[in-house]
């Protein structure tokens, strides 16, 4: 008897606009794999069922999107060693039987890192712009690779405290009037909030007061170049964007689900590049 399809998926709410099934497709095509991965919009108060139907549809996993990634946590039977500490899951497996739950997005943080600024953790301190949930993934990778001084800055104070006290020894927490002291012996900013999107311009911090060997990254990727990451390049510093992060996190899952481990290449690079003009 043939071998069933592959199945994968992700899953968020919304969901139309990921370019998860184009990464995914992408890599299932370059591989001859006789594989599918499609997006499913799942809204919260069905997500339980919808996991509980995995199994029996016949899914290898999946991606987890926003708003499900705290309950996919809650409802997954076991947790890699980063979901665990960021406390949210953004990629569902099975093995064996058990539905395992990771978290991929500080792998892919790092790993953007790796390939366009090469010993980056070794550039001394960071400074991590917001405490939402996006900036757990981070503070989760910083500390992973050794960054010693680690300092979240946040319009809300408690929030910062919050990840603070979850990620402990070498965490510090700031609001935002501490920013230009802080930036002052940085080596690597990243911002991991909402300003810098399309029809959200902002700037939370001034590149221009880090010194010269300074990082400077954003998870926004859209624009590819956000207000943050042309002013740091105006400065002359070293930039990396963010698209980098979201085809480096989709690695392990691929791996996971397909047997293969992709490669995240110019060409993909490409692909997603033309998607990512607003669409009206
Ligand atoms: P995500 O899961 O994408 O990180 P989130 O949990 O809503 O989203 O967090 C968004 C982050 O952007 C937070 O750090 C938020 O600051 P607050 O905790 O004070 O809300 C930050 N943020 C959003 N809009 C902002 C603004 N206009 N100025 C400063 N920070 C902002």
């Amino acid at each position: 008897m043939a071998e069933a399809t592959k199945k994968a998926f992700v899953t968020g709410h919304p969901v139309k606009h990921s370019r998860s099934p184009k990464i995914h497709g992408y890599w299932l095509a370059e591989h001859g794999i006789d594989g599918s991965y499609e997006a499913i919009d799942v809204a919260p108060q069905d997500f339980a069922e919808f996991v509980a139907t995995l199994r029996p549809a016949g899914f290898r996993g999946g991606n987890v999107t926003i708003p499900h990634k705290e309950a996919a946590f809650a409802l997954a039977e076991r947790h890699d060693q980063a979901a665990e500490e960021i406390g949210a899951v953004n990629t569902l497996w099975f093995e064996d039987g058990v539905l395992w739950g990771g978290n991929t997005d500080g792998h892919g943080f790092a790993a953007n890192l790796d390939d366009y600024a090469p010993g980056w953790a070794s550039n001394g301190p960071a400074v991590v712009l917001g405490a939402g949930g996006a900036s757990r993934a981070i503070i989760q990778a910083l500390k992973q690779r050794g960054i010693a001084d680690i300092r979240i800055v946040n319009r809300t104070l408690a929030r910062a405290q919050e990840l603070r006290d979850r990620f402990g020894t070498g965490i510090s927490a700031h609001g935002m009037a501490a920013t230009n002291e802080l930036l002052a012996d940085a080596g690597v900013l990243v911002n991991t909030t909402a300003l810098g999107m399309h029809g959200n311009e902002g700037l939370s911090a001034d590149p221009a007061l880090l010194p010269a060997h300074a990082i400077v990254t954003d998870i926004v990727y859209v624009p590819l170049e956000t207000p943050l990451l042309a002013a740091a390049r105006a400065r002359g510093l070293k930039t990396v964007d963010g698209l980098g992060m979201l085809l480096n996190q989709a690695v392990p899952g691929f791996e996971r689900w397909f047997g293969v481990r992709p490669k995240v290449t110019a060409e993909l690079r490409a692909i997603i590049v033309a998607d990512l003009v607003p669409k009206a």
